[in-house]
């Protein structure tokens, strides 16, 4: 699928969770946009719905009611079958704990990725350059557990980026890091961003990260309708 641009636009995002104790408002009437190559932090409280957030602009979920338009594709509105290869594609994604395959090596971790976003193309070359550009080369062929904490999220910064994504989304990747590591993690994120011309929403909950980002949305808890209806 062929992008306009790295946009990200959403539009009046609404998200209401049912459950069996009733509904939970997540998120009310937000919207949002990053221009293609720009960068923003999105902050607020736990439970605030960042992670909701950041699951719509992923097309990992639809919202109850607004819009998500990713590179002039509005992906809200795509059938899931074709979410998940919009995603697969021009998606790169990142979470607190880095989801490596635990039975495969950083370079199959990352090789696995761009089979299953450029299915058919001969990956080698570019993912040994890119481990070498994260310094990461020595490392290729150790499995996860046999890096430290920084090291895996560094890999998992490499597998998120290696299929050169449109837009990359960020859910505190630094969250489980040491201050050294974090910073660390994040100039590596920072500068394979820049590099590939890619958006990037970043999650986080440290202001020195955030800093880092062009620009700062903070989130605030929604409130839920029976709290609304009792302070009428
Ligand atoms: N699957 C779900 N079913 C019901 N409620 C949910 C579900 N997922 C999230 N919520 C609720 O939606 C709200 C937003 O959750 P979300 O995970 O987006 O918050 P968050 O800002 O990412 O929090 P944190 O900083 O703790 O990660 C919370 O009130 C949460 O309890
Ligand atoms: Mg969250």
């Amino acid at each position: 699928m062929n992008l306009a641009d790295n946009s990200v636009s959403a539009r009046d995002l609404v998200v209401v969770y049912r459950t069996a104790r009733g509904t939970v408002p997540a998120l009310d009437h937000r919207s949002l946009e990053v221009e293609g190559g720009g960068s923003v932090a999105i902050m607020g409280p736990s439970g605030c719905g960042k992670s909701t957030l950041l699951g719509l602009l992923g097309g990992l979920a639809r919202p109850t009611s607004g819009s998500v338009t990713i590179g002039g594709t509005e992906i809200s509105s795509l059938a899931e079958k074709a979410r998940i290869q919009f995603r697969r594609e021009n998606l790169g994604m990142l979470y607190q704990q880095d989801n490596l395959m635990p039975h495969l090596t950083v370079e199959e971790n990352v090789g696995l990725q761009l089979a299953i976003a450029r299915p058919g193309e001969q990956p080698d070359g570019d993912v040994h350059a890119l481990l070498e550009r994260l310094g990461l080369a020595a490392l290729a062929d150790r499995l996860p557990d046999q890096l430290s904490g920084g090291q895996r999220q560094r890999a998992a910064i490499a597998r998120a980026v290696i299929h050169l994504p449109a837009v990359i989304l960020a859910d505190e990747p630094t969250g489980s890091l040491d201050p050294d590591n974090a910073e660390r993690a994040i100039d590596t994120l920072i500068d394979s961003q820049r590099k590939i011309g890619a958006t990037l929403v970043l999650v986080t909950h440290d202001p020195k990260i955030a800093a880092r980002a062009d620009s700062i949305i903070a989130l605030e808890q929604p409130i839920p309708n029976d709290a609304a209806t009792d302070a009428d």
